[in-house]
């Protein structure tokens, strides 16, 4: 790759495309996120809030990103400079900055996710390494205070991941996404088979599915309203140039109204599985739908723990999975943070420089996933802007500023002052039949769930509360 190539690189074809966009958008938010908001938000009226905003934003938003993105031609910042004449740089650079924020948070919580894979390979063999019956809060507790620990387990993480992206869009991310997101998905299917078939699963099942709108009650809706937008802006990965940075390498032929539709819709059926794979097997052991992030590392572990001998299996297969999940997620957060610098290379005649600014870029962000491991979650370090732990201190700035205003600005100007420029784009290779609907979404409704999103994330930033 650093041979003098002065072409940008592109996908091979769109079955590796889409597993890649697909694998960037399936990650902890649909495996943790997801499940712990809909037990918090009163379970089967979240989804609808979710589905929602899924087709009147979030797949507009997918098209938009991505054919912004090819239409261009250029990663982040360019992209929105070259089409807006640098009037909406600054919008570039908001999307281009939320990247670096989550990467090093992110890569943490993927470490966490190894150290349980690990733990539980550890629980098949009787390995003193295992988590050994330790009650789950216990064992989340002594991992994130051991900061030794934390720190290793989220450097391995952040070096894989940069391996795997020095190699290239199609030779690194797309190659390894072709593979991992068919085994993740196979994965996925069996944990939902083994939740749903536990005695007892049929009242989380009931959580999820039952018609119950009694959470939208008053103002109610709109915590749902923000808490479900939230989500969909991480979960689809929008709002931080991951998309115009995967559109840029989209070949002129690839259809974009199917990748806008496919994207949110497996990204969609993969997280109500993993509601399906978690809320069940809750529900079967007796604990709580809505024990929050802890959801994740503490009550199912308990889960496994109450397995008997299947359970450091399940656990095994179960944290196996949220792992290559992180994985496929956090490549793409560093190829968004590396590919304006890559493309500056070659514009500037320099070649395609990739492995030199990709392990650059995931050294000096390395930095972030350390302090936050070193924090212990608020355990060690002062608070982040005087109130939160460093991850969520990042998070806030990435997921609670900077997308949604990143994604309110797009909307507003292709929808209302750069008129027909995407729609133009995406008739190119599509037949676009649904045209009208994209054009109304973005010009009237997406800015608006947008405007109530940021107002939301806003109000929870700053405590504010407004809701
Ligand atoms: N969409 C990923 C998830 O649901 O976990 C997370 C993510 C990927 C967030 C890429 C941010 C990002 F830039």
């Amino acid at each position: 790759m650093d041979k003098k190539n002065n072409n940008r690189e592109s996908w091979s074809g769109t079955f590796g495309f889409l597993m890649a966009a697909v694998g960037s958008a399936v990650g902890l938010g649909n495996l943790w996120g997801f499940p712990y908001k809909m037990g918090a938000n009163g379970g089967f009226a979240f989804l609808v809030m979710y589905l929602i905003l899924v087709v009147f934003a979030g797949y507009v938003l997918v098209m938009t990103e991505l054919a912004l993105g090819r239409a261009t031609g250029k990663s982040i910042i360019p992209a929105y400079r070259v089409a807006s004449n640098g009037k909406m740089t600054f919008v570039g650079i908001f999307s281009a900055l939320a990247p670096f924020f989550i990467f090093g948070f992110y890569c943490y919580l993927g470490g966490i996710a190894t150290n349980y894979a690990v733990a539980n390979i550890g629980d098949i063999f009787g390995a003193a390494w295992g988590v050994n019956g330790v009650d789950g809060t216990t064992y989340f507790a002594d991992f994130f205070t051991n900061q030794v620990k934390a720190s290793i387990f989220t450097i391995i993480f952040m070096v894989v991941t940069i391996f795997i992206v020095s190699l290239g869009v199609s030779g690194g991310i797309e190659k390894f996404n072709r593979v991992a997101m068919p085994g993740l998905f196979i994965l996925l299917l069996i944990i939902v088979v083994r939740s749903c078939t536990l005695t007892g699963a049929g009242e989380g099942i009931a959580f999820m599915l039952k018609p119950d709108f009694t959470v939208f009650q008053g103002s109610g809706w709109i915590h749902v309203l923000a808490a479900a937008g939230g989500q969909m802006f991480f979960s689809v990965s929008l709002g931080m140039g991951i998309l115009v940075t995967y559109g840029s390498y989209m070949k002129k032929d690839a259809d974009i109204a199917l990748s806008g539709l496919a994207i949110p819709l497996a990204d969609t059926i993969i997280a109500v599985l993993a509601g399906l794979a978690i809320m069940p097997a809750v529900f079967a052991f007796g604990m709580e739908p809505s024990a929050g992030p802890g959801l994740l590392f503490m009550t199912l572990q308990n889960v496994f723990n109450s397995m008997g001998a299947a359970g450091p299996f399940f656990g095994t297969l179960f944290y196996l999975l949220v792992t290559i999940a992180a994985l496929t997620s956090s490549m793409s957060v560093l190829e968004a943070i590396s590919s304006s610098f890559i493309d500056s290379g070659i514009d500037k005649g320099k070649g395609n420089q990739r492995k030199k600014i990709v392990w650059i870029f995931g050294l000096i962000t390395m930095i972030e996933g350390i302090l936050v491991s070193i924090d212990g979650l608020g355990t060690y370090l002062p608070p982040l802007f005087g109130r939160f732990c460093w991850l969520d201190g990042f998070d806030l700035l990435a997921e609670g500023l900077l997308m949604p205003i990143a994604a309110f600005c797009t909307v507003i100007y292709f929808g209302w002052i750069k008129k027909g420029f995407l729609q133009e784009e995406i008739r190119l290779s599509s037949t676009f039949k649904s045209e009208k609907f994209y054009s109304f979404c973005l010009k009237y409704i997406a800015p608006v769930f947008c405007f109530f999103i940021l107002l939301g994330q806003i109000d929870s930033f700053f405590g504010l509360g407004w809701f």
